[in-house]
């Protein structure tokens, strides 16, 4: 089905710790983008706390869609409400799916449930950061083509790590995940057991910059031929080698960090990102694919761009990094292209906390 132009989304996003709400125009161009991060509630205990996540999402919720209304015209400028429905924290999901149904049903709306996972694929069809960074965007900005299909996506979350091969919108065929840790995971475990702060894949490529790991080398679990990842012998390396680090320097982590927690860090990132890329890459070249996507909060991290981008025979495609962590927008993104193939959901939408992207 043919959207009408100027259609408009109303989109909400609670999976995890980001209480978010956003407006999205003809599928790719945002209108606003509010996201209000609960890092501060949770950083004291080094990971989200699943009950204070559902509770400040709550109180959230009413002044984040004020201030993402605020630039339109009213309710009668959006025609669909959108939401994540899974994978997530079902207390957060909750949230964000009872909101996004009573707005619909009050309104008198459509209402179109996305995977988070699908979302973070689709903030790849989002306007380029150079069009966003623009601030108010005329209506009709010429926005770049869309990644053409086939395509391989690397999905790259504090949840999940996945290469997924689209043959179309909403055609997902699943070539590999992780068999463990997901790359965000890894990369906020091993912060910690560094002393780093969290969330941990900021604070490791922060530190990182620069330093050449030199005779500090970290393992890479290839897994054969296979497309699965594994990223929990890493961190146990990670974790013998601080203890060691410890004991032989005989000082604290903290006064260790400068030399050997920093060619750690480094030696961490460059193991992780040669696994992501270089099965990425494998897998572009065995589906024929005509460009590859990063997706998820890991794809904000320089070191993977950049490694991609120069190892992939194909053009990469990433999203803005502020739209690579959870965020709205790229829920009325995937939402748009969706609805446009039927989907839509009615009252009885209920939250999928281990929805899967492909069943
Ligand atoms: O997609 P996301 O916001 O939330 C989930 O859906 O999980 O991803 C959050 C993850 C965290 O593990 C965080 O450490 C990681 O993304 N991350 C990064 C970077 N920025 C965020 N990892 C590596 N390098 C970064 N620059
Ligand atoms: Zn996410």
């Amino acid at each position: 089905m043919k959207l009408k132009p100027g259609f408009t989304i109303l989109a909400l996003e609670t999976s995890c710790d980001e209480t978010a709400a956003a407006v999205i125009r003809d599928g790719r161009q945002i209108v606003s983008n509010v996201v209000a991060s609960q890092m501060h509630l949770h950083e004291r205990y080094g990971g989200v706390v699943p009950e204070l996540a559902s509770r400040e999402h709550i109180t959230s919720m009413a002044p984040v869609l004020k201030e993402a209304i605020a630039p339109i015209n009213g309710w009668d400028a959006i025609d669909a409400v959108a939401c994540t429905y899974g994978p997530g924290l079902p207390g957060a999901l909750l949230a964000g799916v009872n909101a996004a149904k009573a707005l619909a049903w009050a309104q008198n709306k459509p209402l179109v449930a996305v995977n988070h996972l699908e979302a973070h694929i689709y903030a790849n069809w989002l306007m380029p950061e150079t069009l966003a960074a623009a601030g108010e965007v005329p209506t009709d900005a010429v926005l770049p083509p869309e990644p053409p299909f086939p395509l391989v996506c690397l999905i790259v979350s504090g949840g999940h790590t996945a290469l997924v091969l689209l043959r179309d919108h909403g055609d997902y065929q699943l070539l590999g995940q992780t068999r463990d840790d997901a790359a965000g995971e890894a990369f906020d475990k091993a912060a910690r057991i560094m002393g780093l702060g969290y969330p941990g894949g900021p604070q490791i490529q922060k530190i990182a910059v620069g330093v050449d790991p030199g005779d500090v080398k970290v393992p890479r679990a290839w897994l054969g031929e296979s497309y699965d990842f594994s990223f929990s012998g890493v961190k146990t390396h990670i974790l013998h080698e601080v203890q060691r680090a410890k004991v032989t320097l005989d000082i604290s982590l903290a006064e260790a960090q400068p030399e050997v927690v920093r060619k750690l860090a480094a030696a961490f990132q460059e193991s992780v990102v040669d696994v992501l890329v270089t099965k990425t890459v494998n897998a572009a070249r065995e589906v024929d694919a005509r460009c590859v996507l990063l997706a998820g909060g890991v794809a904000a991290n320089a070191a993977l761009r950049d490694t991609l981008i120069a190892r992939s025979p194909v053009p990469v495609h990433s999203p803005p990094i502020w739209l690579c962590t959870d965020n709205a927008a790229m829920v009325g993104t995937a939402a748009y292209f969706r609805f446009a193939q039927g989907v839509q959901h009615d009252w009885s939408l209920g939250v999928k906390p281990n929805l899967k992207l492909v069943p």
